[in-house]
């Protein structure tokens, strides 16, 4: 029998008493006054969509990523898929991606009826490896779409010079990086297009939007365009020109973000900063904790970076484990830690399976990753007992089932 005081307490899975009374989700917004406050004054005036706040929030939000452009979205999809057809993405045309990502960033590739490369990632941070990239890219492709797996920024130096050498875009998957810097520099001006989604679970919130930012002037016009169904002009803009007459010049969308999003994501945009000095603040708690449980490696992060902390991704050691990563995850739900995973690998979904003939083994690494990972609690309004009781939960299942 075994002498751990830990063991001797038992699992919530067996009976025993769970860490917290009540489920903690693994992400969630956070909204105060100010922003109900913000939204509520929108409802009162005059523009509830394509208003004087959407202009606003775009410049704010490219002044906090140093883009000199920023078109928002209905949807952080919606963005990707702006970017693809920004990038002139086509039939025969190739983009390559990861597959450690929400399957978005693969399916904009596919709603411009172009094809999905899938690399595999650097087995430390989990994102695109920049020598996958080179073995697969080809004239074909137009375009790299990387993903900054969990809010730490991929190889973007590697993966810019990869795709300019081929005549490609490199466009960046920043949905879980708002706020993350590269080599010193903010995510957002550096790709030729990045990606941002204002889902609950991300570091600011609009409900659902999403926001493309770029430096290239040509590039935002055509993405301005085709969220507003390819009209070359703004139904505000004709409004204060007293003029009717608009043309539709490309095949766009109705990809528009609502005033009423956008104030709300201006009142949230304001706290971003103190709310990811938050998240730095529980990932360095979580990885000191961790450091020392045998059975987990806490996340890698590279010297160039300052991670945003989307999510918190642990990936077990199997080898010191006498049960799988299931049996852990279902320990940790019962202990009322509301775990999650983070990611299925895209070519591995049924839909690219059948359509395109994708198996097992294509991408090694990120095959291997997803069968260990566990994403714990992380978001901005956690407490600090709410941090001691992830600690004190994933200490106590993991000891629990160790070798
Ligand atoms: C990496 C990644 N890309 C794209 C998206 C899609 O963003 P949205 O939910 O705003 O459409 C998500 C959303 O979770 C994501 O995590």
């Amino acid at each position: 029998m075994s002498t751990s005081p830990t063991k001797l307490e038992p699992l919530a899975i067996h009976g025993g008493t769970p860490v917290r009374g009540k489920l903690l989700p693994y992400g969630r917004q956070s909204l105060d006054d100010e922003d109900i406050h913000a939204v509520v004054e929108v409802l009162k005036s005059d523009w509830l969509t394509t208003g004087p706040k959407v202009g606003e929030f775009e410049e704010q939000f490219a002044a906090r990523v140093d883009a000199r452009h920023a078109i928002s979205f209905s949807s952080g999809t919606a963005a990707l898929h702006g970017a693809a057809f920004a990038a002139a993405l086509g039939p025969g045309d190739e983009a390559i991606t990861t597959p450690l990502t929400f399957c978005a960033t693969a399916n904009c590739i596919l709603y411009q009826r172009a094809t999905p490369v899938f690399a595999d990632v650097s087995p430390d941070v989990l994102n695109l490896d920049p020598d996958e990239v080179s073995r697969k890219i080809s004239a074909r492709v137009k375009a790299i779409i990387a993903v900054d797996y969990a809010g730490h920024p991929a190889a973007l130096d590697e993966l810019g010079r990869l795709a300019k050498g081929r005549g490609a875009l490199l466009i960046e998957d920043a949905c879980h990086a708002l706020g993350a810097e590269y080599h010193g520099k903010r995510v957002g001006g550096i790709a030729d297009m990045t990606v941002f989604s204002f889902h609950p679970v991300k570091h600011l919130t609009t409900g659902e939007g999403g926001m493309v930012a770029t430096n290239d002037a040509r590039l935002a016009e055509t993405l301005r365009r085709f969220r507003n169904h390819g009209i070359s002009s703004e139904a505000r803009q004709r409004h204060e020109a007293g003029q009717w007459f608009y043309e539709m010049v490309l095949l766009g969308y109705n990809y528009r973000l609502t005033d009423i999003a956008c104030a709300l994501g201006l009142s949230q945009l304001a706290k971003l900063s103190p709310n990811l000095a938050r998240r730095r603040e529980i990932a360095a708690h979580y990885t000191a904790a961790f450091r020392s449980v045998p059975g987990l490696t806490p996340p890698s992060v590279r010297a160039e970076v300052n991670p945003a902390w989307h999510l918190y991704p642990i990936r077990l050691d199997l080898a010191k484990l006498t049960v799988d990563r299931g049996q852990i995850f279902r320990a940790l739900r019962a202990e009322n830690i509301g775990v999650s995973v983070h990611y299925i690998p895209v070519h591995l979904h049924p839909y690219y399976r059948d359509q395109f003939g994708h198996r097992e083994g294509e991408c090694p690494v990120a095959e291997s990753a997803y069968e260990r990972l566990i994403s714990l609690p992380m978001f901005h309004g956690m407490t600090g007992a709410d941090v001691a009781d992830v600690v004190k939960a994933v200490s106590k299942v993991i000891s629990h089932y160790a070798r």
